[in-house]
């Protein structure tokens, strides 16, 4: 019986009732039903972590194994070279990119820290699957120490376009390192091709077919696995949240109003201050629906010390006080922007009552929020989803309105689009969406990838 090993890095201890992330989320089902390993990151920091052994605990059948940060890794690896260089070159923003020699050096090391770690842990009859932009050296670091067990990778944000990729410091060595492992998922067909041509353009692998590589002697696959959700358990959570005490206040203190919602967390990728924007210019070009919408976001406040980040949020709070200074009324704030995390249940309930779901990133590698934001409506009276054609949900979402999320105008047509909407169409678009998330789990997204990676290698 093969054993699943998942490394990521941060093994996240959900935090009683609240949202946890996207990898969080789709992982969870994964090891609860199929039992196994998660190693990664404790999310401590630590003076003497780099001398500590990995802690291990055991719950509902799964073994977590974790390790901390020094505080100086934290700042190199993490909020350094992780978040202030990678994330947003991933997320092609090359005006948030900061790039710093230690902060490369420190990444390098912490993989070989997770590697020294991990390989104690591990058997002979282990199936490894290494997750997202943090660890990309880490499968030609398991090679290197003789690792011949299975090795996926899945990448959760975009992968760049070629000259994007060409800013990365060291790129090349990136694209080698990763192509040690066996499978190498992305979340689109784009993300999938843009890997392929810097793949053999860059680091001479050579196609065998559309899925196939060749490097160093090594066959390597390629697939696009878009993440799912649980759809059918969503919308239940959705519905059953409408009784809460909470969403009866949020519903009476709309005083009749469309809401518009959106919940992101603040983060530069997410476009939050083009999104306020095209809600403005909705007020002065429409100025009917003044006084008619409430627009609630919700942007939990997140890696709090990337430079990036901080600027966003000052950017964000002169933004929102302008605002609705500029818009609001005695009796009317147009905007109402809440920076702590909510519980989930508490969300799918946000989303069901919303009659717009508005989730406009500059660029996103899926964007769950939206799919969620689908199953959450009531079939009979769904609300419209307008969505960022850059967010990798994009592709199956087709039915929503999609906008380009630097078109202030553009976003403020899709809303009053959204707003004027008849019930047939909103029922047409809610229904073509729904037919393409209804069918997929964050389960069988999970198993499909592990059983490529099966294929791959029995072969
Ligand atoms: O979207 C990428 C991701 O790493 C998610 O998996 C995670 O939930 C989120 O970003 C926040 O990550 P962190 O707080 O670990 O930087």
């Amino acid at each position: 019986m093969k054993r699943l090993v998942i490394v990521s890095n941060r093994v996240p201890v959900p935090k009683e009732g609240l949202r946890p992330g996207g990898l969080a989320v789709v992982l969870k089902d994964l090891l609860a039903r199929k039992g196994g390993l998660w190693f990664g990151w404790n999310g401590a920091c630590h003076p003497d972590a780099a001398h500590l052994p990995p802690e291990i605990q055991k719950a509902e059948g799964v073994e977590y194994a974790t390790i901390g940060l020094t505080p100086a890794e934290y700042r190199n690896y993490y909020t350094g070279f992780s978040n202030s260089t990678l994330w947003p070159l991933m997320h092609s923003l090359p005006e948030c990119i900061h790039f710093e020699r230690r902060e490369l050096a420190s990444y390098r090391s912490v993989n070989e820290r997770f590697c020294e770690n991990l390989l104690p842990l591990l058997r002979a009859e282990d199936v490894i699957w290494i997750h997202d932009y943090h660890l990309l050296p880490l499968a030609a670091l398991l090679r290197r120490h003789g690792v011949r067990q299975p090795i996926g990778f899945f990448l959760h944000t975009p992968f760049p376009a070629p000259d994007m990729l060409a800013t990365a410091p060291d790129g090349g060595t990136f694209l080698r390192d990763l192509l040690k492992a066996d499978l190498l998922g992305f979340q689109t067909a784009d993300d999938t091709a843009n890997f392929i041509f810097a793949a053999s353009r860059t680091a001479g692998a050579v196609t065998v077919d559309d899925t196939t590589l060749l490097f160093e002697g090594h066959k390597v696959r390629v697939g696009t696995f878009p993440v799912e959700i649980d759809p059918q358990t969503f919308a239940a959570t959705a519905a059953a949240a409408m009784e809460h005490a909470d969403l009866h206040r949020l519903a009476g203190s709309l005083a009749g109003r469309r809401l518009v919602f959106g919940v992101d967390r603040m983060d530069p990728t997410k476009g939050l201050d083009h999104r306020l924007a095209g809600y403005e210019r909705l007020l002065h070009t429409y100025p009917a629906r003044q006084r008619q919408v409430t627009f609630l976001q919700i942007a939990a406040e997140s890696r709090t010390d990337v430079p990036s980040y901080q600027a966003l949020r000052n950017r964000l709070e002169h933004q929102i006080g302008q605002l609705n200074a500029h818009c609001g009324q005695a009796d009317w704030t147009p905007l109402r922007f809440l920076t702590r995390g909510s519980p989930r249940s508490t969300v799918a309930g946000y989303m069901r009552l919303a009659d717009i779901g508005y989730i406009t990133p500059l660029r996103d590698g899926m964007n769950l929020v939206a799919k969620e934001f689908i199953a959450a409506q009531d079939p009979e009276n769904p609300g419209v989803l307008v969505l960022s054609r850059l967010a990798g949900a994009a592709k199956q979402l087709e039915a929503a309105l999609l906008v380009n999320p630097l078109d202030h105008d553009g976003m403020a047509d899709a809303l009053e689009r959204a707003l004027a909407m008849s019930l047939a169409e909103r029922r047409e678009r809610w229904q073509a969406c729904w037919d393409s998330i209804a069918s997929h789990t964050a389960l069988g997204w999970g198993l499909s990838f592990l059983d490529l990676l099966h294929k791959t290698t029995e072969a």
